[in-house]
């Protein structure tokens, strides 16, 4: 999807070179270097990183397409990749009638996409207070912010041990999550320290598989912590990270505020955060 040829589009010219009209956005675009197909509804794909930019991991930018009205169309998007990669990576839904993405699933490698280069979000370490065990709890594409995490040093060396969960319909969901916990358990940077601290827990609630069920229940029965030999929730020395649907986050957060735990913000650190995954149920 070329922008330039969208914009030329849009001011009615035919021939896709001599547009007069300047891309507002011409500062803000970068190339798409790769692109993976996960299933008939997920995707994920990499951009050319800007310079100039600086995020901490698991925060979120805006990311977008011009429309055809030659208006940009923006959405949040969490970047899946660590604070040190040189390029963008980005996990992403399809939504059949979605304004951005029933475009953006057809994007190839040399396309352009819209980045607006301010990163923000609490899924950040920095709105922890310390702790000995992180738990990243993710339902759907709330797992990207985790992916950018689980790739940054710091989360090993803030944590003793780091719990993912990522609970989808289907275990080719799950698939993009898997890719990344095993890439970085055979990363050299911090395979090592991976492998020794990160605990993957993937679960399918509409699919058998090894481990089955919403792990809001398997928090509550407690199976979750005798799967992995770990004892009970406790705010001394647990910290928790939710990112999913809106009511995946409400459903958590009752649990850590059953449990003691209160909740951080970048400016007040506490023992959990959260974020929505998207807008909308
Ligand atoms: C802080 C934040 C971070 C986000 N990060 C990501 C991300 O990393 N990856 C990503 O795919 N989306 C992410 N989103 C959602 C994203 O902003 C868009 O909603 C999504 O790309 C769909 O855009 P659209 O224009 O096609 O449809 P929209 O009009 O934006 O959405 C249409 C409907 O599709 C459903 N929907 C939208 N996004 C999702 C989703 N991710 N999972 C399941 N259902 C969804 C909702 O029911 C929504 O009402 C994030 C949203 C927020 C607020
Ligand atoms: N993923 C798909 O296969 C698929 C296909 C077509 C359309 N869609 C549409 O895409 C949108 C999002 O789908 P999605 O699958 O990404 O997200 P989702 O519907 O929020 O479900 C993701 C996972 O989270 C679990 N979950 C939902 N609410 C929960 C809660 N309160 N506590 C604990 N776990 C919870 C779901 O379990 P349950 O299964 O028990 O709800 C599911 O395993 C929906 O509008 C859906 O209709 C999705």
């Amino acid at each position: 999807m070329n922008i330039q040829s969208n914009n030329n589009a849009a001011s009615g010219n035919a021939d896709n070179t001599t547009s007069t009209k300047p891309n507002p956005f011409a500062d803000n675009m970068q190339k798409v270097t790769s692109i993976h197909h996960w299933n008939d509804h997920l995707f994920s794909f990499r951009l050319t990183r800007p310079q100039s930019m600086r995020f901490r991991s698991g925060e979120f930018a805006m990311i977008g397409l011009m429309g055809d009205n030659g208006k940009p169309i923006l959405r949040a998007y969490s970047i899946a990749s660590p604070f040190w990669d040189e390029e963008l990576e980005f996990f992403s839904i399809k939504v059949q009638n979605g304004p951005l993405t029933s475009r953006l699933q057809h994007i190839k490698v040399g396309d352009e996409v819209i980045l607006k280069p301010k990163a923000t979000g609490t899924l950040v370490n920095d709105a922890l207070i310390p702790g000995k065990r992180l738990y990243l709890l993710a339902t759907g594409t709330g797992i990207a912010p985790f992916a950018s995490l689980i790739r940054d040093p710091e989360t090993y060396e803030k944590f003793e041990e780091v719990i993912v969960t990522h609970t989808c319909r289907h275990i080719s969901d799950l698939s993009y999550g898997k890719d990344v916990v095993e890439r970085t358990m055979n990363d050299p940077l911090i395979g090592e320290e991976a492998v020794q601290k990160l605990k993957y827990y993937p679960t399918t609630t509409q699919e058998p598989s090894e481990h089955e069920g919403r792990i809001t229940n398997l928090i509550n029965s407690g199976k979750l912590f005798k799967d992995l030999n770990l004892p009970a929730l406790s705010p001394e020395t647990d910290r928790i990270m939710i990112c999913g649907s809106m009511p995946f986050n409400i459903d958590v957060k009752k649990i850590c505020l059953e449990n003691g735990f209160e909740e951080g913000s970048n400016s007040r650190p506490a023992s959990f955060v959260l974020e929505k995954a998207f807008v909308g149920e």
